[in-house]
């Protein structure tokens, strides 16, 4: 079979020219970074459980009217996008210190904050994507305010639907990262919900024991990622299964 056209390959996934125009085909890779890559290991299953999980958060928020480049999965490590113009800045929504914040503002990790606090960082690997206000990316042209006021009210928007989510199989949701994009209609644009929401891009601790079910178990060494994704997507019902049974999932190439 004739190979896709490859458009970019990132840390954790590949996109490759899609079946129509405006569409890409997201391939979700088994590598797993950290540090801005200085730290990197490859992850059996670990691309099976993200395209898993990016759909299943992805499906929900377009259920309850929040736009996202998801159309579907084609298979176990790739899914059917929305081509858009990714807004070069990270959106991250705090529900607990945890993280680059705890560091900076010297505010112990799992201090719950009085109310969602929403940062921008500035995606440029080279700078380290650094931490950036509102009015950096209205002056560099990174976003209009009308952009970041839209931006601010999605990222809103799906820290409400992924906490119920996550509270109702008892799991807090921390923090997490979102990036947006742009989506052209006619004279008009849109922004959507785009990249991917799994367990690399957020903070997600067990409610009762705070066990760290994310990417920290790989930052930090403390275990088995593809074990606490495996967990993740058990308790939300949504792992593959083989012959009825849960399994953890296998490489496929
Ligand atoms: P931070 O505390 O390291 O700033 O991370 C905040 C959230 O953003 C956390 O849920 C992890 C996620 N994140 C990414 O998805 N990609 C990144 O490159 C970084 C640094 C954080």
């Amino acid at each position: 079979m004739a190979r896709r056209k490859k458009l970019y390959e990132g840390k954790a996934k590949i996109l490759y020219e899609g079946p129509e125009p405006g569409t890409l085909v997201q391939y979700f890779k088994d590598d797993a970074t950290a540090f801005n890559a200085e730290k990197r290991d490859v992850i059996d299953g670990k691309g099976v459980l993200n395209n898993r999980l990016s759909e299943f958060f992805m499906s929900g928020l377009a259920a309850i009217g929040v736009p996202t480049h998801f159309i579907k999965r084609i298979n176990m490590r790739e899914q059917l996008i929305r081509s858009v113009e990714i807004i070069p800045l990270e959106v991250v929504v705090r529900n607990i210190a945890a993280g680059s914040m705890s560091k900076r503002l010297g505010i112990e990790e799992g201090t719950p904050l009085p109310r969602p606090i929403i940062e921008f960082y500035y995606k440029d690997d080279a700078l380290g994507d650094p931490i950036v206000s509102e009015e950096h990316a209205i002056a560099f042209g990174w976003a209009t305010q009308q952009d970041l006021d839209d931006m601010v009210a999605l990222a809103l928007r799906v820290n409400d639907f992924m906490s119920g989510v996550m509270l109702a199989v008892g799991i807090k949701l921390v923090d997490f990262k979102i990036e947006i994009g742009r989506i052209f209609e006619g004279d008009y644009q849109r922004l959507i919900v785009a990249d991917e929401i799994s367990p690399d891009s957020c903070r997600l601790w067990d409610i009762n024991t705070g066990q760290k079910l994310d990417k920290d178990v790989f930052r930090q060494d403390l275990g088995d990622l593809a074990d606490a994704y495996t967990e993740v997507a058990r308790r939300l019902g949504v792992m593959p299964r083989t012959n009825g049974n849960i399994t953890k999932p296998t490489l496929i190439n």
